[in-house]
């Protein structure tokens, strides 16, 4: 790296590694934090309505909108014909996913036609006026059911898997289901288009991405990129539903705005939300293995079968995700891990915290209590067994584990949560009770750090110095909730040695920092402060050469601290250095830029590097089931976490415990069914149910675990933090199953994600019946 890049040493940090609140901690709890909707409308602000598909399959023989057009307040009806440009919101322009619906419908609640009218209100009832005809076909619903795929079939294949799996000592098959999640982010869907006096377009979206909002804005209206600007402030979550799936209401309500020339706001309605855009990916899992009489693994052959949904949407990246932590933590000698992409009937299925990974690592925790319950052992002997190790430390995609903390992370949190002593508790405790059975898991995570589309490992950073010693920050990062903004400010204010709040805190625009990643696979931090430093660093090698030329100090004899500049034995405020270097034309403003190092990923080869490093974590949870009912509790969590060293421990705990919470809630209550229509019947928080406070566990205590950082030049020897917790609640999942086993001893649980209490009884009753 150039010397510009140079972080500050460790001793002198005054503003990184502080547990500072959250930059807009006091907005968000007294309601005047800013989203899209409570930005001041102009005059003559219209408002979009989406109308939709009546059936999942088949196509549209007629569309009479003469009701809708005359009906009040409606200034515009808007069909596939209005778009002058490309009808595609596609990620990167697959070219397969319409913006609005022509005569073949591939899932119900395909948007179809937009209204346009005065208020929301009208727009909505208007919508509901049109008359479909249509030619219903049988949709496809569910994996079982599917004959094409979006994506042809991709596995890593390491050996004989099949010699593997059938020269074992012992070995069997299984199959399984891990259900989707709908994101249910607090702020629902939401953009708002303002037409400029050339034909520009000013777009507000609640978007991870904005640069591909630009880009599907620009192509719909058939307009240069320069002539769009997307500026996002912070989203009221976005947890992956805002990676691809903005797009839409951002190109509907250009689109509107471009046909008006008023301004144009599309929010959607909860239910709408639901039903139109995609969620995490549902799979079937089916595998053999094989294994010693210790339960190490000798052979392992999955084949993950996922649910993708009518169009392949960012299917290529998340499942293959899956396929890089099908492993989780344990090394596969001889291994075939295989995906299969279905095309259904259904919403296209999108990012969602961890990206896929989250699935593959329940294969790998479910195989692992498999056959740990086969065998009559205890799981985490199991685990621990099968962890990656000196020898045994290559992936299934040949990347070598070199910063492995499983052995030391695990055994610490095994001591802490007191696991043996538990163990033994609870057994004693279940032989006494009939009906309550309580169960106990620890279950370990590691997750690779990287976007695996290589060109997406880049960011860029705009930082001013203005003259009274203050600092403007913009990079191409988005703020979802997640501390980013933050913890990028306090690098960029240590870099200058200055107080947390003279470092201003702004909106993410397309017209600052161009052809920007989206915030996604919790790379944020690490690439957007990395390209801060960079940016100070060169705005500050500037200050050096003025201070050598003026006052022939050496650079390292200077240093920026607590408001003041040292230069040798003067000292001054930083505002008077910078006047006096404005005073002599120096530049105080930079832009910077940052690419992760030392990655490579050949995707046709499977072949590489992908990951810039792993981040490590467990957890131990405890459970009571009522076997009559099928109701579960969560006793007790106890969970190690590894961030490296953290830039700011209060929002990377935060960031822990709603990860570990919403992880739980995917796989104990949070179920979507649509029924044989293709229709969404879960499509409300009436009939999906997302953990409330209430079930956040009484005992919950969350630790960072302690080292000297990433072993990698992260920024600050940091580690990502966004997805990873999402999947420390395996444990609760797995503590269920064991649970489950305590009905009949020695008998093999099988146990279903989400484990909702209907899943708890079905296992129970598995179990009882002796299956
Ligand atoms: N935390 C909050 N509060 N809200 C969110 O929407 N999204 C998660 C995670 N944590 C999210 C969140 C997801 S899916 C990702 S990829 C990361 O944050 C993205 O931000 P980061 O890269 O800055 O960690
Ligand atoms: Mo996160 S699923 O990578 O947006």
């Amino acid at each position: 790296m150039p010397p510009s890049d140079t972080m500050i040493p460790e001793a002198e940090l005054t503003v990184v590694r502080k547990p500072l609140p959250h930059d807009s901690a006091p907005r968000h709890v007294t309601g005047s934090a800013a989203y899209i909707d409570d930005i001041r409308e102009m005059a003559g602000t219209l408002h979009l309505a989406p109308g939709y598909a009546p059936i999942a399959a088949g196509r549209i023989i007629d569309l009479d909108l003469a009701a809708v057009r005359a009906a009040p307040g409606v200034v515009a009806v808007l069909t596939a014909e209005d778009i002058p440009g490309a009808n595609d919101i596609s990620p990167k322009l697959i070219g397969d996913d319409p913006a609005l619906a022509t005569g073949e419908i591939r899932f119900h609640g395909q948007v179809v036609f937009v209204v346009v009218a005065e208020t929301r209100d009208q727009a909505r009832r208007a919508a509901k006026k049109a008359k479909f005809k249509t030619e219903a076909t049988a949709p496809v619903i569910d994996v079982d059911q599917a004959s094409d795929t979006v994506l042809p079939d991709y596995a890593f294949t390491r050996g004989d898997p099949d010699a593997a799996v059938a020269g074992a000592p012992v070995s069997f098959s299984d199959t399984f289901r891990i259900g989707g999640q709908e994101h249910f982010y607090l702020e629902g869907q939401i953009s708002m288009a303002i037409p400029g006096e050339a034909g520009e377009m000013l777009v507000y979206a609640s978007t991870q991405h904005p640069s591909e909002v630009q880009h599907l804005v620009s192509h719909a209206l058939h307009i240069p990129s320069s002539a769009v600007t997307v500026e996002i402030r912070r989203m009221g979550g976005g947890f992956g539903g805002k990676e691809s799936q903005a797009s839409q209401w951002a190109v509907l309500a250009a689109l509107a705005a471009w046909k008006t020339g008023q301004p144009c706001k599309m929010r959607l309605d909860r239910e709408d939300d639901m039903i139109m855009t995609g969620k995490r990916h549902d799979f079937r899992v089916d595998y053999s293995v094989g294994h010693d009489e210790n339960g190490l693994l000798k052979g392992v052959d999955v084949a993950l079968h996922a649910r993708c949904g009518h169009s392949e949407d960012l299917s290529m990246g998340v499942v293959d995700r899956t396929m890089f932590h099908a492993d989780n933590s344990y090394f596969y000698p001889e291994c075939r891990v295989l995906t299969r992409r279905h095309r259904t009937n259904t919403v296209s299925n999108t990012a969602f915290r961890g990206f896929g990974g989250p699935q593959g690592m329940v294969f790998a925790e479910r195989m692992m209590d498999q056959i740990a319950y086969r065998l009559g052992k205890d799981p985490l002997d199991v685990r621990k067994a099968n962890f990656y190790a000196p020898g045994r430390d290559l992936t299934p995609f040949g990347q070598q584990v070199t910063d492995n903390l499983l052995h030391e992370l695990v055994g610490e949190l095994e001591v802490k949560s007191d696991y043996r002593a538990r163990r033994a508790e609870i057994s004693a405790w279940n032989a006494e009770s009939r009906i309550l059975k309580r169960g106990l898991a620890l279950t370990p995570v590691k997750f690779g750090i990287s976007f695996t589309l290589m060109p997406l490992n880049q960011a860029g950073a705009l930082v001013h110095l203005y003259r009274d010693g203050s600092l403007h920050l913009n990079h191409g990062g988005t703020e979802m909730g997640q501390g980013l903004f933050l913890k990028v400010a306090q690098v960029v204010a240590e870099e200058f040695g200055v107080d947390i709040g003279k470092v201003a805190i702004t909106a993410t625009r397309t017209d600052k920092v161009p052809n920007t990643s989206p915030t996604a696979a919790s790379t944020g931090t690490d690439l957007n402060a990395m390209a801060a430093l960079n940016a100070c660093g060169q705005i500050k090698d500037r200050l050096y050469a003025f201070i050598e030329e003026k006052w022939q100090v050496r650079r390292n004899q200077v240093k920026f601290r607590e408001g003041q500049v040292f230069l040798g034995n003067r000292a001054m405020p930083l505002a008077e250095l910078v006047n006096a270097a404005y005073m002599e034309r120096v530049q105080l403003s930079a832009a910077g830029f940052y690419k992760t190092p030392k990655i490579a990923w050949n995707r046709d080869k499977a072949e590489g590097r992908p990951f810039f490093y792993f981040a490590y974590g467990a957890s131990c949870s405890e459970v009571t089931i009522d076997t009559m009912t099928g109701e579960m509790k969560v006793d007790r969590v106890d969970v190690l976490h590894d961030v490296g060293k953290s830039i700011n421990p209060a929002i990377d705990i935060g960031q822990i415990e709603g990860g570990f919470v919403q992880g739980m809630g995917w796989l104990t209550t949070e179920e979507l069914v649509w029924d044989a229509q293709g229709r969404l019947r879960t499509h409300a928080p009436s009939t999906y149910k997302i953990p409330a406070a209430s079930d956040i566990p009484e005992h919950f205590r969350v630790e960072l675990y302690e080292s000297d950082g990433a072993r990698e030049k992260t920024i600050y020897r940091s580690k990502a933090v966004g997805e990873p917790p999402l999947m420390l609640p395996i444990s609760v999942w797995c503590a269920i199953a064991n649970a489950v086993a305590a009905v009949r001893p020695g008998g093999v649980p099988k146990l279903d994600a989400p484990a909702t209490p209907e899943a708890i009884m079905k296992a129970v009753r598995a179990m009882l019946a002796g299956d």
